[in-house]
């Protein structure tokens, strides 16, 4: 969910809307705003911001507001779960984005009718039932939160008060963006604000702000003033727009080269060498063994990482989904290295791991697109991807980034310990980055593959072997994730132990061939297939020995392949979803930051 919210003028409302598009990309299954006039008007629809705008009336303003997209967790996308919600007596009216574990507790306290069946009606009717006892609002506001436990970012109206916003945030992202002294926002992402402004306060979990026109006091939950200063936030506003693009997802994916030159300019030195902080290198020598920890494609990028840091660093490392990690943790070695890749650095998931490892003494390396994020903030060292922003829901241009700078790190370590490298990593990048260029400047070649095995079809699997497999599972989820295929990505030759039996007279069956040594047995494994009525494509490399391929890409380094053939399938999925008629960059039921568990 994202939240924004402002106090200042006129124009608030805009300003909300305008800001909440940018936050659509944290769900849009429902949105709302409340803006305060006279009186306090809330304005909710299911469906997207867009949605929201056709209902406001024209006239409708305020000095204050607040707003919200949601993704739901609590109850189904529908008018009384959108927020902003209400108490009963009116006095207060606030959005929040995260989950109340103590929900039902709370509720059974409250005798008020509950209009939804969001856990954010229960604070709202909290706070009413504060401020009757304490008859002070900031006191009431600190008291409520102080009794919820879960994750929130809160920005609350009091109807009888035109001077203040108040603002709370627990493990879910929330910033303060600073005005010229006749307004003040807030938003969960600077993305939102940077309309009114590149200057932000960095919040942290059980603090409180209240907000005026001219200031921002930062709170404890007791009420103890902190002292913060803001920072500048080093986002192009021209990062985040379409240009001329039909699509986000096009332009992220076209964008891979010029990141992959991007990554290789920041991680080398003048004299060519690969440069890690001072932080960075310590934390590695010290380890025995990494623990990828990661979420969705971030996790995909993990498992070629694995193999990156084996073969070239000879360091054990495990990748695990995050929200299987934090509650079933392997035996760990006695040195780990948790390593956490993730594109927003929001992944709740993701940070419930990092909470728990760090209790435990543990340290930790975050692999993030976005600098100041919680992740990157909370773990001992950061490396950056230096994609600039992702909007698209599904991951393009992060996903190749992570590996690159996963190569970047196993390289270094791999030099630290001595060991000899296979070949040299930054001019093959920059070679990785130029056939990148030439792929994109055929993608016809690729919307006619996906027009003849995905544009009709239900079902489809994606084979391959060793780091070709990794990249199937990414094939397989940018698939599914926009276009609605049900798509599996498979181990070549675990194939005929089961998922065999799916093959019927034209399943199409993408293979991706780049690795020599399995070569021959990732072909007998698509004779498998076709010789039981697949409609078979494959997708290899030159230096594999080819037949009946349908495009063969230009050679890179094996190691390196995922780079590569990553590339045809994420262009496939676009124009599969694009010919399906699917809102390509904002598919059904997904959203790009999940801040909830
Ligand atoms: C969401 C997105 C995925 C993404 C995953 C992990 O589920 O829809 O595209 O891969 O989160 O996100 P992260 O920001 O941690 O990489």
């Amino acid at each position: 969910c994202g939240i924004v919210g402002m106090i200042g003028q006129v124009g608030t409302k805009e300003i909300l809307l305008k800001g909440l598009e940018k936050l659509e990309y944290r769900g849009y299954d429902s949105a709302g705003i409340a803006l305060v006039g006279d009186d306090v008007h809330v304005f909710k629809e299911v469906g997207r911001i867009a949605a929201l705008r056709d209902i406001v009336p024209v006239e409708a303003e305020g000095a204050i507001g607040i707003g919200h997209t949601r993704w739901a967790t609590h109850g189904v996308p529908s008018v009384p779960n959108a927020h902003p919600h209400q108490s009963t007596t009116g006095r207060f009216t606030l959005v929040h984005n995260g989950v109340i574990e103590n929900d039902e507790q709370i509720k059974a306290t409250l005798d008020v009718p509950f209009l939804s069946e969001t856990d954010t009606e229960g604070i709202v009717q909290l706070m009413d039932k504060n401020f009757v006892v304490l008859n002070d609002v900031e006191a009431a506001f600190r008291k409520t939160l102080s009794e919820l436990h879960g994750s929130y970012a809160i920005a609350m109206i009091d109807s009888e008060d035109k001077e203040r916003l108040y603002i709370g945030k627990n493990k879910s992202p929330l910033l303060v963006g600073l005005g010229d002294g006749t307004f003040n926002v807030v938003a969960s992402d600077a993305m939102a604000m940077l309309q009114v402004t590149d200057q932000y306060l960095e919040l942290h979990d059980g603090e409180i702000v209240i907000l005026t026109r001219e200031s921002a006091t930062i709170k404890t939950l007791d009420g103890d003033v902190l002292e913060r200063a803001p920072y500048t936030a080093e986002i192009d506003a021209s990062d985040i727009e379409k240009g001329t693009y039909a699509h986000y997802m096009l332009k992220e994916m076209d964008e891979q080269p010029a990141v992959i030159r991007n990554i290789i300019q920041h991680y080398q030195n003048d004299a060519g060498d690969i440069e890690l902080t001072e932080g960075v290198r310590s934390l590695v020598s010290e380890a025995d063994r990494i623990y990828i920890v990661a979420c969705g494609t971030s996790y995909n990028a993990g498992l070629v990482g694995k193999d990156i840091l084996e073969r070239i660093a000879g360091i054990p490392t495990e990748v695990h989904v995050s929200s299987e990690f934090g509650y079933n943790m392997p035996l760990l070695s006695s040195r780990p290295l948790f390593v956490f890749l993730s594109q927003s650095g929001e992944t709740a998931d993701s940070r419930a791991v990092l909470v728990e490892v760090k209790k435990r003494g543990y340290k930790a390396l975050t692999m993030t697109n976005v600098p100041g994020s919680t992740l990157s903030r909370e773990a001992n060292e950061t490396m950056l991807l230096h994609a600039g922003p992702e909007i698209a829901v599904a991951s393009t241009k992060a996903y190749t980034a992570q590996i690159a700078v996963l190569a970047i790190l196993a390289y270094d370590i791999a030099r630290a310990n001595g060991k000899e490298l296979p070949f040299e990593l930054m001019p093959e990048l920059a070679r990785v980055a130029t056939i990148m260029d030439s792929i994109m400047s055929q993608k016809e070649l690729f919307e006619d593959l996906s027009d003849r095995y995905l544009k009709t079809t239900p079902n489809t699997f994606f084979i391959g072997r060793g780091l070709d497999a990794s990249v199937c599972l990414e094939g397989a989820l940018k698939v599914k994730e926009i276009s609605y295929i049900q798509a599996e990505g498979y181990p070549g030759g675990e194939l005929k132990h089961g998922s065999i039996a799916l093959i019927e007279d034209g399943t199409p069956v993408i293979a991706l061939i780049s690795q020599p040594k399995t070569n021959l047995n990732i072909r007998g494994n698509v004779k498998e297939v076709v010789a039981r009525g697949a409609n078979a494509c494959i997708i290899s490399m030159q230096g594999v020995e080819h037949e009946n391929d349908e495009f063969i890409l230009p050679h890179v380094e094996p190691i390196l392949a995922p780079l590569i053939t990553v590339l045809p399938v994420q262009l496939m999925a676009y124009y599969a979803a694009l010919a399906r008629g699917c809102d390509v960059d904002k598919p059904r039921n997904l959203a790009k930051s999940v801040t909830v568990e």
